[in-house]
C-alpha cells in the first residue's frame, strides 16, 4: 500500500514538477498565493490529551459558522490551494463537518488532495461523516486521506487521551474505514504522537500497526500556541530528553532503514532523527515557508504553526491580509527566526518531492541508512553457533 501511495505522489510530483519549480522560483522573488492549507475548523474536542491543549480552549460559539466559512472561502486568496487539511480540535464534533468539507472542496478550483485528522473516538459520528467525505472526494476526483490518531496500544492510548475505552473506540472507526476502502478509494492510516509518556510504547505501536496492516506515521511532540494551544507545556516534562531523545532518534533511524524507501513517511522520520542528532537545526524543506497558510476556528489567519496572527478573515479581506507588507515582513521574520529550529513535519513529504535537490539528497542518505540495516554475514568458516 505504501508503495502505491508513494508512486501516486511521485507521479503527481513528476506531472506538476514544471509548475512547482516555477512556483518555487516565483516565491523567491515575490509572494505567491498559498498552495497548502491547514484549516482547524474547531477546537472543541472529544479527548483531553496530555500533549495537546486544544481541548481546553474549544468554544463552539467562536467557531466560524458554515455561512461564514462559505463567505471566507469565496475570496480569491485560496484560488491556488492544491492541498487542504481539516484538523482541530476534533473535526467530527462539528455537526456540519461534511458540509464544511464540501464548501472547501467546491471553493478551491485547484484542489488535488483533501485530508482529515481524527481521533476516531466517536465512531457513530466519525464513520458516517468520513464515509460521506470520502465519497464526495471520489466523486470530485480529489485524493482523500484520513488518519486516526493512536498514541499507544490498549490502556496507554486511553491514558494519553484521557478517554475510557479510547483504543477500542478508535479501532471501531479504523475497522469501518478499512471496510470503506473496499468500496471507495482513499488513503487511510494511523498516526502516533510520541512524548515522554508513551516513548516506551513506540515499538508496541509499530508492531500493532504492522500486524493490522496499517500505514503509520510517527510524530515527535512539539509545542505551538496557534496550532496546539500547548506553548506552556514546552517547559514541562512532556518532551523526551537525554537518553530518551537518543532512543527516539534510533527509533526514527530504524524506520528509515526498515521501511520502504519510497514510503511517504520516510522523509519525516529522517527529519526527526536529524533534528535530534544535530541539536535541532532544521535542514528539511517546508512548504509553509512560502506557500502555506493556516486558518483557525475563529477566522484567525496564520502563516504556519509558528506564526503570529496576521489578522481575522471575518473582519478583513483575506487576500489583502495575506499579501499586505506587514504580513510579508512577518513571514521573513518566521523564516529567519523560527524555521532554523522548527520541528514541524507539516506536509513536508509533499514539499520534499516537489523540491528535487533536497529529495535526491534524502534518497542518498536513506540508502546509506538502509545499508546499515543489512545484518552482518557470519563468515563461512565461523561454524555453527552451537559449536
Ligand atoms: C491536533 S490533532 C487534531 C485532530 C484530532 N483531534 C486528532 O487528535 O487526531 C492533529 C494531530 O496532532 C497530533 N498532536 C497532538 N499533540 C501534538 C504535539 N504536542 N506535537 C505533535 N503532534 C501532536 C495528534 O496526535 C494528531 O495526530
Ligand atoms: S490531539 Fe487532537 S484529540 Fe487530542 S486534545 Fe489535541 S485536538 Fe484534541
Ligand atoms: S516555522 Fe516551521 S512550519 Fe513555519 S514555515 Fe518555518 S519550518 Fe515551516
Amino acid at each position: 500500500m505504501a508503495q502505491t501511495y508513494a508512486l501516486k505522489y511521485l507521479t503527481q510530483a513528476a506531472l506538476s514538477a514544471p509548475k512547482d519549480m516555477f512556483n518555487a522560483w516565483m516565491a523567491k522573488h515575490r509572494p505567491i498565493h498559498p498552495t497548502v492549507l491547514i484549516y482547524q475548523c474547531t477546537f472543541v474536542c472529544d479527548a483531553r490529551c496530555e500533549m495537546c491543549s486544544n481541548w481546553q480552549r474549544g468554544d463552539r460559539k467562536s467557531d466560524m459558522t458554515l455561512d461564514q466559512i462559505r463567505q471566507v472561502f469565496a475570496s480569491p486568496l485560496w484560488k491556488n490551494v492544491e492541498m487542504a487539511m481539516l484538523s482541530g480540535g476534533e473535526p467530527t464534533t462539528r455537526n456540519d463537518m461534511v458540509e464544511v468539507s464540501q464548501v472547501i472542496i467546491d471553493s478551491l478550483p485547484k484542489i488535488r488532495k483533501y485530508g482529515i485528522n481524527t481521533t476516531g473516538l466517536t465512531p457513530h459520528r466519525a464513520i458516517p461523516m468520513l464515509t460521506k467525505v470520502a465519497e464526495y472526494c471520489a466523486e470530485k476526483g480529489v485524493i482523500f486521506s484520513t488518519r486516526v490518531s493512536i498514541d499507544g496500544v490498549g490502556e496507554m492510548h486511553n491514558e494519553v487521551r484521557h478517554v475510557k475505552g479510547a483504543f477500542e473506540k478508535a479501532n471501531k472507526t479504523i475497522a469501518a474505514m478499512r471496510e470503506l476502502q473496499q468500496r471507495v478509494p482513499f488513503n487511510f492510516g494511523v498516526s502516533a504522537t510520541i512524548f515522554n509518556k508513551n516513548i516506551d510504547d513506540c515499538e508496541n505501536i509499530l508492531a500493532w500497526a504492522k500486524k493490522e496492516g496499517l500505514d503509520i506515521v510517527f510524530n515527535m511532540v512539539r509545542f505551538s500556541d496557534p496550532m496546539l494551544g500547548n506553548g506552556e507545556l514546552a517547559a514541562g516534562a512532556v518532551k523526551p530528553i537525554g537518553r530518551d531523545e537518543e532512543r527516539l532518534r534510533q527509533f526514527f533511524l530504524e524506520r528509515v532503514r526498515m521501511d520502504p524507501m519510497m514510503d511517504g513517511q520516510n522523509y519525516i522520520h529522517m527529519h526527526y532523527a536529524d533534528m535530534i542528532g544535530n541539536g535541532y537545526h532544521r535542514e528539511a524543506p517546508c512548504p509553509f515557508q512560502t506557500q502555506g497558510i493556516m486558518l483557525n476556528p475563529d477566522g484567525g489567519l496564520y502563516f504556519c504553526e509558528n506564526s503570529q496572527i496576521l489578522g481575522n478573515v471575518l473582519t478583513e479581506d483575506p487576500e489583502e491580509l495575506y499579501f499586505r507588507a506587514t504580513s510579508q515582513q512577518h513571514r521573513d521574520w518566521i523564516r529567519d527566526t523560527q524555521c532554523p529550529t522548527c520541528l514541524s513535519p507539516c506536509q513536508m513529504n509533499v514539499a520534499a518531492v516537489k523540491q528535487v535537490v533536497p529529495y535526491v539528497k534524502f534518497l542518498v542518505r536513506a540508502t546509506k541508512e538502509k545499508r546499515k540495516a543489512v545484518p552482518a554475514r557470519i563468515p563461512a568458516h565461523a561454524g555453527s553457533l552451537s559449536e
